[in-house]
């Protein structure tokens, strides 16, 4: 059962007889939440300040109104009015105990009940651009993805995961220039992702050369130029009387020394790079045969849109091994989805979507483009392009169609970097104003992965890292640490096969957890050292938390199921017991805070707590060798639903726990 509803529903109850507006009776029932500190009590209330500033009455009185219609004698002590009109609630260990054994007894969902009215959410997450391979920025959409389709699949909605991998854009027309102009086909045979990935590489770099060249080197020159020559005119200009407007004056001045400093930093990396570049000479080959770099490769894009054959043939060639390459890695990770539906299935609707908006008097015409105005936006969210392309845009709408009319979601959650966020806010509101407005749509933003210097995660050459070589990487220090750890056991443990088990789950783990522990809205500095340490808020923690339970039923020989099918009571005796039956209890309020705003970070708090709080039992409490019989029996029970309950929420993470590590 969720404890915490069921104490707010009873608060509900007990404002109805204050209040007579039902919106406020929840709003009042909804202040009742878990205390911060054991001394006050298990729950708190602090309601009475606000309702009695809105009654006119003092906070103490309205809190013993409400105490006094407050109908909990089943599952509190007699309810506490503390300070200016707190209500503490101290829950009785004999529902505790009566709670644990449900609990105990439910297996598969350790008594958390499925919501009383489930919604269909459609998540669509991971979705990369599949020509180039998976790297860091991928891990957080997949993982986070991953993670709430778990849980509010758990938690009984109807919940529908779909991959809206980028199979049709730019990056196929790189491939296809790439190939036609430097192609292998015996390393194709081969190796074809490799291939597929060196042209790719190639083509970018050539791309990437001249923009750099032709555009960003010429644009931060232009700035340099603007901001020396402001800074001069700031300068020679004469300064102003009053004080306080020198100060001003100053302090512009500062800013714009500031910029021309930042632009010519930039620059000179521009620059350099350039240098480089242009120092090898097999590249200087290339660049002088391919000044057309970028302008060829979009109409390689163009001809594989509007159905070329010889690009269509290719695409069709290529696309099965860059699938075969992502979803391995999908293998490695655990993760699955219901749907990949990708840009390229939306292909022939979009046409439809475009000529629909027309219609409908939504799009319009603007310097040859297509757009939807929308209000409150700068810019229009541009639907087909001048020379008829259509656009990332026009595919997400008709993805909404498609999802609307085949599914009829209540809400679609896009789990895509922050980077997005423009592109989302207008994707919903052109949505709105297309019709689909009893649809919940929601961007799911995150931050960047950090390198250790703070900066956006790359490899030293600048091109960013790897996700299957993150992977392999987190594993192997996994495996040292395992072994390290195995061998200072006066008898090891494991085989080389577990151990190599055992570092997979907890080398990916690690990288999982590491993302989800972070409020998803910030970025983070990913680092194997405290990503893979055995102490603190990690997966390693958890894990080793979770096979030291294990290994305490396996010492003493014990049955858990045999236990659990038992009649054993559980007694509360010492705090530590008490807190950690609690926590354990607190497992469907911690589900349900991840869903109000989407964040896992919510369920890695919990299981952090929950572990902790194992922990402490287990220094405090001697459970082999208990006192007595039924002391040793009610702290197994415990140690079995702590085992579990960790186990579950992990699973729910998408992170795999080990029997013994
Ligand atoms: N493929 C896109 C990218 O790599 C992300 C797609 C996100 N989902 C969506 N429906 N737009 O940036």
């Amino acid at each position: 059962m969720n404890l915490l509803a069921e104490i707010r529903r009873r608060f509900a109850a007990a404002l109805e007889n204050i209040l007579d507006d039902g919106g406020a009776v929840n709003e009042f029932a909804g202040m009742v939440l878990p205390s911060q500190d054991a001394k006050f009590g298990d729950y708190q209330a602090n309601l009475a300040m606000p309702l009695g500033k809105r009654l006119g009455k003092s906070p103490r009185d309205v809190a013993a109104e409400v105490v006094a219609s407050l109908q909990v004698g089943d599952i509190c002590e007699p309810p506490e009015i503390a300070g200016p009109g707190f209500i503490n609630l101290r829950i009785k260990n004999d529902f505790l105990t009566r709670q644990l054994k449900r609990a105990l007894n439910d297996t598969e969902r350790l008594d958390v009940s499925p919501v009383a009215a489930p919604r269909t959410y459609v998540v669509d997450y991971s979705s990369p651009n599949v020509a180039k391979p998976m790297h860091v920025g991928h891990i957080r959409s997949t993982v986070i993805g991953d993670a709430l389709y778990r849980v509010l699949k758990f938690l009984g909605h109807r919940t529908i995961s779909d991959n809206h991998i980028g199979d049709w854009g730019t990056q196929f027309g790189m491939i296809i220039y790439g190939w036609k102009h430097f192609g292998d086909e015996q390393a194709f045979a081969k190796a074809p992702v490799a291939e597929l990935t060196r042209l790719y590489r190639l083509v970018n770099t050539l791309v990437e050369y001249f923009a750099s060249r032709d555009e960003i080197a010429p644009a931060l020159r232009r700035r340099v130029g603007e901001l020396e020559s402001r800074v001069a005119l700031m300068e020679l200009a004469p300064g102003p009387k009053a004080p306080a407007d020198q100060k001003k004056r100053d302090k512009s001045v500062q800013q714009a020394q500031a910029d021309l400093e930042a632009a010519r930093a930039e620059l000179v990396v521009v620059e350099s790079k350039l240098l480089e570049t242009e120092a090898d000479s097999d590249f200087v080959e290339l660049i002088k045969q391919h000044g057309n770099v970028g302008q060829a490769v979009l109409a390689e894009t163009a001809a594989l849109h509007a159905g070329d054959a010889t690009n269509r043939a290719l695409w069709e060639r290529f696309l099965p091994p860059c699938l075969a390459e992502i979803n391995e890695t999908y293998l490695r990770l655990g993760v699955q989805f219901d749907h990949t539906l990708g840009e390229s299935f939306y292909e022939d609707a979009l046409a439809g979507v475009v000529n629909d908006l027309k219609q409908k008097g939504l799009a319009k015409e603007s310097e040859g483009a297509l757009c939807v105005f929308l209000e409150g936006f700068e810019a229009p969210f541009i639907v087909q392009k001048q020379d008829g392309a259509f656009l990332y845009a026009t595919t997400d709408l008709a993805t909404i169609q498609y999802r609307m009319r085949e599914w009829k979601p209540d809400a679609i959650l896009y789990v895509v970097d922050h980077r997005q966020s423009l592109h989302f806010a207008e994707l919903f509101a052109a949505a709105r104003l297309w019709g689909y407005e009893n649809v919940e749509l929601e961007h799911i933003s995150f931050g960047t992965v950090l390198g250790e210097d703070g900066r956006p995660f790359k490899t030293r050459s600048g091109s960013s890292v790897g996700l299957s070589g993150l992977l392999d990487e987190a594993v192997e220090r996994a495996y040292k640490i395992v072994c390290e750890n195995d061998d200072k056991r006066p008898e090891p443990l494991l085989s080389d096969e577990e151990r190599r088990i055992v570092a997979e789950r907890v080398g990916i783990g690690a990288i999982k957890y590491a993302d989800l522990a972070h409020n998803r809205t910030s970025d983070y500095k990913f680092s194997y050292d405290k990503m893979l340490a055995m102490n603190g808020n990690t997966a390693a923690y958890m894990q080793y938390s979770y096979a030291r339970v294990r290994s305490i039923f396996d010492k003493g020989g014990v049955e858990a199921d045999a236990l659990r099918a038992g009649a054993a009571a559980i007694s509360l005796d010492h705090p530590a017991e008490r807190a950690l039956s609690l926590a354990l209890l607190q497992f469907s309020e911690a589900l349900d805070r991840v869903v109000i705003d989407y964040r896992p970070n919510l369920l890695t708090d919990y299981l952090f707590d929950l572990a902790s709080k194992y922990a402490a039992f287990f220094e405090n409490c001697s459970v082999l060798r208990a006192e007595n019989e039924e002391l040793r029996t009610s702290r197994l029970l415990l140690c079995d639903l702590s085992a579990r309950t960790l186990a579950r929420g992990l699973e729910l993470l998408g992170i795999q726990v080990v029997e013994r590590m």
